[in-house]
């Protein structure tokens, strides 16, 4: 058989994939699901990205990095702005069938959880969600163990030649990345003496801005949806993600902007 759209995009698999479980069905639950696929779709090839970005920083390609920075970027622009697409969703027509979520919920997305850990933002206790063994638990362990975007942006750095603190190159890669104050005054230097090196900071920083800016729309329409209700997956629900917003992923990159 000769290969056709359809096939290589195996459209009978992926459009069989929007089953609504509400009766009727109720017409926006076709969209509900479509968007959160789109975004799973989205996740899967940021992350893929993003382990191609790390093995270009680590190999000094400072071309290659800065444009798959620009397609990581732009994918994470196009998927901040699709809210608008669920925010044309009204309380009422989300409530015709939340009740059929019962407890799923976003919070259990494995592909954000392993996104959020190679930005830097690694938990121990968000493993405890998935079971031991499944190939999500699998795939979350090894991200935890593995070094993260800014390591590979620091091992970038101390091969250009930048005295990048042992402390931070040598850092517990299963703990969250903090902040480091020896390493501003080398961020700083970077910024006034390494044009390429700065470069590769600001598109961090546009990263990290990126994401902020994904969770402060994802609050948003979670109030306007939800109100102040609890989520399906178990939160106090906008509380609890209210207390997400403003953790940068790469603090010393936001620290060092007053001094420069
Ligand atoms: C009407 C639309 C939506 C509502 C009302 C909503 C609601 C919520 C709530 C209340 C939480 C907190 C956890 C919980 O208790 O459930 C949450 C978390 C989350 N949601 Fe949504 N959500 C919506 C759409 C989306 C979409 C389209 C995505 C895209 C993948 C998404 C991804 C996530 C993620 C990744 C989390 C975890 C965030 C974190 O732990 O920092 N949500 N959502």
């Amino acid at each position: 058989m000769p290969v056709t759209y359809s096939s290589y995009l195996k459209l009978d698999e992926l459009l069989a994939l929007q089953q609504p479980l509400s009766d009727g069905p109720e017409h926006d639950e076709t969209l509900f699901i479509v968007i959160h696929q789109v975004y799973e779709l989205w996740f899967k090839q940021m992350l893929h990205e993003l382990d191609y970005l790390q093995g270009l920083l680590i190999a000094h390609d400072t071309p290659r990095a800065l444009h798959t920075f620009k397609r990581l970027l732009t994918i994470l622009k196009v998927s901040v702005a699709q809210i608008d697409i669920l925010e044309t969703m009204t309380p009422l027509e989300f409530l015709s069938f939340r009740d059929r979520l019962e407890t799923g919920s976003g919070f259990q997305s494995f592909q954000f959880r392993e996104f959020e850990f190679v930005l830097g933002a690694k938990n121990p206790a968000a493993l405890d969600r998935y079971p031991a063994g499944s190939a999500a638990r699998r795939s979350l362990e090894r991200r935890l163990a593995e070094p993260t975007l800014w390591d590979a942006f620091l091992r970038y750095l101390a091969d250009g030649g930048h005295a990048v603190p042992a402390e931070a190159l040598r850092r517990d890669l299963s703990q969250p990345v903090a902040e480091v104050a020896a390493l501003q005054p080398v961020l700083l230097a970077a910024y006034r003496r390494d044009p390429e090196a700065r470069t590769v900071c600001e598109r961090l920083v546009d990263l990290d801005e990126g994401v902020q800016e994904w969770r402060y729309r994802h609050v948003k329409m979670v109030q306007r949806t939800i109100g102040a209700k609890p989520g399906t997956g178990g939160s106090a629900g906008a509380a609890y993600l209210l207390a997400t917003l403003n953790r940068p992923a790469f603090p010393d990159l936001w620290a060092i902007r007053s001094e420069l």
